[in-house]
C-alpha cells in the first residue's frame, strides 16, 4: 500500500474509532484499528493459557500467531488461526486483560512490527488497492508511522468521555474505571495525552461526528495539496 496515511491517536470516548472508520469510508481508503492487534493477541494468549507476567511468552506467541485482518471501513474483521474473532475481541474479558500486553514493552515492538506491514501493505488482508489507509491507535502519529502525510491527537474532555462510553444502563462507576483506568494503564508505557511536534490535535468535546469527519478530510486535502 503506497497511498496515503493518516494516523489518529487519542483516548477511549473521543470519537476515534467512529471518526477513523468515517473518513476512510468516504475517502475509499482502508480502516486499521491498531487496539484489534493488542485485543487479538490477548484472546491468543487467554486461549493458550499464556501467563501474561511471561513477557517474553507473550512476546513469543505474538510472533507466531496467525492473524488476517480485513481492512473494509464497512465491515472491519479479525481472524485468528482462520477463525473469525472480530466480536470476541470486544469482550469484557478481553478488555479487562488488554493493558497485560499493552504495557508489555516487548509485546508492543513485535505487534509494532506487524502493523508497519500492515500499514505497508505487506500483510494478506482485505482492502488493500493502494489508495491509502486510515490507522487508529495510541502511539501511531509517534512510534508506528511517525512519517504519517496527516497526523491528528483527537482528545475530549474527561467527562464527556466517559458519558459517551456509558451505554443505557450501563453503570457510570464501571464505564468510568473502564475508561479512565485503562487509559492510566496504558499511559504509562504510551504517550497519547499530549500531541508530538507536527501532530494536529482535534479536541472534539463540542463537535459531532459529522463535524470531526469533515475537519479530518480538511486535514487530508490539505496534506494532499
Ligand atoms: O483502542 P482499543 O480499546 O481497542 O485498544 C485496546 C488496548 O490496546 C488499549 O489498552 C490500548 C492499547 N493500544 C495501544 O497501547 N496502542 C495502540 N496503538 C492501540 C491500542
Amino acid at each position: 500500500m503506497t497511498g496515503i496515511v493518516i494516523a489518529i491517536d487519542g483516548p477511549a470516548g473521543t470519537g476515534k474509532s467512529t471518526v477513523s472508520r468515517e473518513v476512510a469510508r468516504r475517502l475509499g481508503l482502508a480502516y486499521f484499528d491498531t487496539g484489534a492487534t493488542y485485543r487479538v493477541a490477548t484472546v491468543c494468549c487467554l486461549r493458550e493459557g499464556v501467563d501474561f507476567k511471561n513477557h517474553a511468552d507473550v512476546t513469543a506467541m505474538i510472533e507466531t500467531m496467525n492473524v488476517e485482518l480485513i481492512l473494509d471501513p464497512g465491515n472491519p474483521r479479525v481472524t485468528l488461526e482462520g477463525q473469525d474473532v472480530s466480536s470476541m475481541i470486544r469482550s469484557d474479558t478481553v478488555a479487562l486483560s488488554v493493558s497485560q500486553v499493552s504495557t508489555n514493552l516487548d509485546a508492543r515492538a513485535a505487534l509494532g512490527r506487524f502493523q508497519r506491514e500492515v500499514i505497508a501493505g505487506e500483510v494478506a488482508g482485505g482492502f488493500s488497492d493502494g489508495a491509502g489507509v486510515v490507522v487508529e491507535g495510541r502511539d501511531i502519529t509517534t512510534v508506528i508511522a511517525p512519517d504519517a502525510d496527516v497526523r491528528i491527537l483527537m482528545t475530549a474532555d474527561e467527562e464527556v468521555r466517559v458519558a459517551r462510553r456509558a451505554g443505557d444502563g450501563a453503570d457510570a462507576a464501571t464505564v468510568r474505571e473502564a475508561v479512565l483506568g485503562r487509559d492510566k494503564k496504558d499511559a504509562t508505557v504510551v504517550n497519547f495525552q499530549t500531541a508530538a511536534d507536527g501532530v494536529v490535535t482535534l479536541d472534539t468535546t463540542d463537535m459531532t461526528i459529522d463535524e470531526a469527519v469533515n475537519a479530518v478530510i480538511a486535514l487530508a486535502h490539505e496534506a494532499q495539496a
